[in-house]
């Protein structure tokens, strides 16, 4: 593994503590859904974290999605970053969140909490979705209606979009968590879609102990985790 050195080009504040920071300069092969080390050099010291890739391969511009956490080493760097200024990226991408892993099916679901939409965006812009699923769902599942990011672009696929908001009352949006509006039929219901073993694949992104409960919501459905070796229906990856 080496270091590549990239460029930032631009750097959209969404709101005070979420940021989409975009790279030039830096040429790597991934797949959609996999995710790169990305790095800042701080008092002597390189530290560097994993980020989910948001532009989908063939763009040769980098883009991440990522939240300030206060107390965090980088990302509040990160937010600060200023076009022109450098960003050093690892030059090998890595991770199994990708669709080239999942077996086939009637309908993907891709769920999220937080920056965990971030590296759907990248899936959902290539072609491989469409072309392999009849009906293809993303849930965005956030804590304010603030924070439902990258809807234009969203909009501009063909992806049946539900977005969740948990902290406050929102139009259009189904209240609560991820896991209860498995349990309760709601996100069945919204999407007009059900979850079943012999239907879907779900691929599962951002807060850890969101994954927890998700898969144990889907399990009570039949669903299990995905496996190479074993074959299922549920794929996850964890932020922290
Ligand atoms: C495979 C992988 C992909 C990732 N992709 C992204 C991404 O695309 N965007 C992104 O913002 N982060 C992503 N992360 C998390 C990221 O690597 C950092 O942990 C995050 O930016 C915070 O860095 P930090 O140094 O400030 O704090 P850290 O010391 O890394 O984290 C401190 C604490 O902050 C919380 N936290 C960390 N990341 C998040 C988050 N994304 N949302 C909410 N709380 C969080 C956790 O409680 C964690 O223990 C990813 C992590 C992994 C393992
Ligand atoms: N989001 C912000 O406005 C904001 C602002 C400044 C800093 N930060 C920092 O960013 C980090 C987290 O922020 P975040 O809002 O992006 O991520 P988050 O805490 O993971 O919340 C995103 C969504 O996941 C939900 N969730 C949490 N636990 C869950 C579980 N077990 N099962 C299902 N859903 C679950 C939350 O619901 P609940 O609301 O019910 O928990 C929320 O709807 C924190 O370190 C925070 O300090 C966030």
């Amino acid at each position: 593994m080496s270091w590549l050195e990239g460029k930032v080009i631009e750097n959209r504040h969404w709101t005070g503590s979420l940021f989409s920071l975009r790279v030039a300069g830096v040429g790597l092969k991934f797949e959609a859904g996999q995710f790169v080390r990305i790095a800042l050099d701080i008092g002597g010291e390189r530290v560097a974290r994993p980020f989910s890739f948001v532009n989908p391969p063939a763009d040769p511009v980098l883009e991440f999605y990522g939240v300030v956490v206060p107390e965090g080493p980088l990302s509040p760097r990160l937010a600060r970053l200023r076009a022109g200024e450098r960003l050093q990226v690892a030059s090998n991408p890595a991770g199994f969140l990708v669709l080239s892993e999942l077996p086939d099916a009637e309908t993907l679901w891709l769920l999220s909490t937080g920056t965990g939409i971030a590296p759907f965006l990248s899936i959902l812009r290539t072609e491989t979705p469409w072309q392999r699923f009849r009906n293809v769902v993303l849930v965005h599942a956030v804590r304010h209606a603030g924070e439902l990011v990258y809807q234009d672009l969203i909009k501009g696929t063909n992806v049946k979009y539900l977005t969740m908001v948990s902290r406050e009352a929102h139009q259009g949006s189904l209240p609560g968590r991820i896991p209860a509006a498995i349990g309760d039929g709601s996100l069945e219901a919204a999407a007009g879609l059900r979850i079943a073993p012999e239907t879907s694949q779900v691929m599962l992104c951002g807060n850890p102990a969101m994954l927890k409960d998700a898969a144990a919501a889907l399990a009570a459905r039949g669903l299990r985790k995905h496996r190479r070796r074993s074959p299922g229906h549920i794929t996850v990856e964890s932020f922290w």
